[in-house]
């Protein structure tokens, strides 16, 4: 759906599952009991409305089912869509955004199918614990399709909407290409890279140039990082006609930029886990996620560095409901903070052993009772454990 700032709106979700389900929209700056979290279950057959103003710059959000347990499962099944907010100043920037033709959404996914061309999600306890991975890429619910393209330059909106695969995305000549946003913002300028690394959850908006491929066909590929699986998620074959927009505005956007020595609160989280031989169980800060316990309360405005910390010899995530942070640093390193880092995010990468401090400010949506979650976002983890609650106080 495309949402435009400032807009008043109201959705309504449906369910029509023989089951409960729940619709989060992940990235949204909104108020608790509008979040689509593990609390506001939407019963079979009835309908939940989330109303807000839409109160963030322009970025791709989406949306996906967040019930407690069975979040990895809708998910897998199919439950997941885009969100596409519009501001005043991404309208104005000469930047491909006529959608379908120079503004491609892409959802990239793994399944595992069954002989009958079925895909079941049927984790075993140890695909539970690496997380479900599969060996056939999806994208936006097709496998390796092609689209035509106009020669110029195209936009590519890229969500990594797997349960637990690590994407590192690249054209198959290796050619640059730039990154414009991340998870919640543009970046300030455009970043040239040859390749993009998303998580799950993660968001990336990348420009590629196409002015010299007329009649070419170009490879867009993707390389799972934890299983080391390859595939083309999309070709790209390029006509004669002109695109709208042949060159990129070398500023985008202006980010708050803050001190971290400013911040007046320190919180940290380990992320744990354990295998043994039953089922995995999941840990922040050695307490798995009991939907009576409020984890944390933070007051509405104070400047905030968490502190994340994975101490697994496996990936994982961390991603905050309703606010956007920035990194400060990687292992303590702000060099290791990489240029198409710097825009706002919601969920971050941490490789197995690292640390990543960020820092983070409540803003608004102050409310005793209003539960937030943050997790890990490889899902058989967040449905085994690994998240948390918190609340946004006035004091
Ligand atoms: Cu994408 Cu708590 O969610
Ligand atoms: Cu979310
Ligand atoms: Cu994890």
């Amino acid at each position: 759906m495309l949402l435009k700032q400032g807009e008043q709106v109201s959705i309504n979700f449906t369910n029509n599952l023989n089951e409960s389900t729940t619709m989060h929209g992940h990235g949204m700056h909104l108020p608790a009991i509008m979040d689509g979290g593990p609390h506001q279950l939407i019963a079979s057959n009835q309908t939940w409305s989330a109303q807000y103003t839409v109160n963030q710059k322009a970025c791709t959000n989406w949306y996906h089912p967040h019930e407690m347990g069975k979040t990895a499962q809708q998910v897998y099944q199919g439950l997941a869509g885009l969100i596409i907010i519009e501001d005043n100043e991404s309208q104005a920037l000469s930047l491909p955004n006529n959608y379908g033709v120079d503004d491609i959404p892409l959802v990239i996914q793994d399944r595992i199918f069954d002989s009958s061309g079925q895909f079941v999600y049927a984790p075993s306890n140890q695909q539970i614990m690496w997380g479900y991975r599969g060996d056939v890429f999806i994208t936006n619910g097709q496998v390796s399709p092609t689209f035509t393209a106009q020669k110029g330059l195209l936009r590519l909106r890229l969500l990594n909407g797997s349960n637990a695969g690590v994407y590192r995305f690249s054209f198959a000549d290796n050619r640059q290409f730039t990154q414009i946003a991340s998870d919640n913002s543009f970046l300030s300028q455009p970043v040239a890279l040859n390749t993009v690394l998303l998580s799950p959850g993660e968001r990336a908006e990348i420009i590629v140039d196409l002015s010299n491929d007329v009649n070419q066909s170009i490879n867009f590929n993707v390389l799972e990082e934890v299983d080391q699986r390859t595939a083309t998620i999309l070709t790209i074959n390029v006509n004669n006609t002109q695109a709208a927009t042949t060159s990129l505005p070398t500023t985008l956007t202006t980010l708050a930029t803050v001190d971290p020595s400013l911040a007046t609160n320190l919180r940290s989280f380990t992320l744990e886990g354990m295998g043994n031989m039953g089922s995995p169980q999941f840990t922040i800060n050695n307490q798995a996620m009991d939907m009576n316990v409020i984890n944390e309360s933070i007051i509405l405005n104070q400047l905030e560095i968490w502190e994340i910390t994975n101490t697994m010899n496996m990936p994982h995530n961390f991603h905050i409901h309703a606010t956007h942070f920035q990194l400060i640093d990687r292992n303590g390193a702000a060099l290791q903070v990489a240029d198409n880092e710097k825009g706002y995010k919601d969920t971050v990468f941490i490789p197995a052993g690292e640390t990543v401090r960020i820092l983070v400010k409540m803003t608004d949506y102050a409310d005793s009772n209003g539960k937030y979650m943050y997790h890990c976002h490889f899902l058989e983890h967040e449905d085994a454990g690994m998240m948390g609650q918190f609340v946004v106080t006035n004091i």
